[in-house]
């Protein structure tokens, strides 16, 4: 599939009425993902291509009632669904904005920290989309980047192998973080797991 925006919003919109259902044993994994951001009450976090919402109820438990969820996607059929689930607004987890993630309508600095599950890889342009989730967090907030599935696990259901020029690949990965702001501290691609954390560098230029 292409990473052109039209592209992904055409692939997930015949994808959205039955995303949920196609992995009904993901909430464990997504809410030990979301502890591993160590979000505090009252923080402000996005979840960057939130789809249907599966992380919002994870991290609105994390940052109370006092704090702000967000959650970004650019399918608007993904969107429908998170609200179908009851995951918008102050009865649910989080407040939902269709936008591309490398045009946030948000402030500078804003947030304290970015989810983003099965994002990256379709991103268009993988340094200018991180450089904006970078530009919406304080200095020393927080980038996790998910997946259920590691890369070799994910590649198999798909009937693919990994390949090493994967964005997801550690030195793939790590050097387009910092060009667009963001050290990495922390990778796991296990079976059951693959997780990304970086932290939102200060220095001049970012
Ligand atoms: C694999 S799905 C994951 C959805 C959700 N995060 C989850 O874990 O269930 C990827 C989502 O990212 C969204 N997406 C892809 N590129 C995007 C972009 N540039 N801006 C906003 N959303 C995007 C897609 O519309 C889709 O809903």
């Amino acid at each position: 599939m292409s990473d052109d925006p039209t592209d992904v919003r055409a692939f997930f919109a015949v994808r959205a009425a039955d995303w949920d259902s196609r992995f009904p044993d993901d909430g464990p994994a997504y809410a030990a993902a979301v502890e591993e951001l160590d979000l505090r009450p009252g923080d402000a976090v996005l979840d960057a291509g939130c789809g249907t919402g599966r992380a919002l109820p994870a991290l609105r438990a994390a940052v109370g009632p006092s704090g702000t969820v967000l959650g970004a996607d650019l399918t608007p059929e993904m969107l429908e669904q998170a609200v179908r689930a009851g995951r918008r607004g102050p009865g649910g987890a989080g407040t939902l904005l269709l936008a591309d993630v490398g045009r946030l309508p948000l402030r500078d600095g804003g947030l304290d920290a970015v989810f983003g599950a099965g994002l990256v890889s379709h991103l268009a342009e993988p340094v200018a989309g991180l450089r904006e989730l970078a530009r919406v967090v304080r200095p020393g907030g927080r980038l996790a980047l998910f997946h259920p599935l590691g890369r070799a696990a994910l590649a198999a259901r798909h009937g693919r192998r990994v390949t090493p020029d994967d964005l997801r690949a550690e030195p793939r990965l790590r050097p387009v973080l910092a060009e667009a702001g963001w050290r990495l501290v922390s990778y796991v691609d296990e079976d059951t797991r693959y997780l990304v954390l970086a932290v939102r560098e200060a220095g001049p230029g970012h």
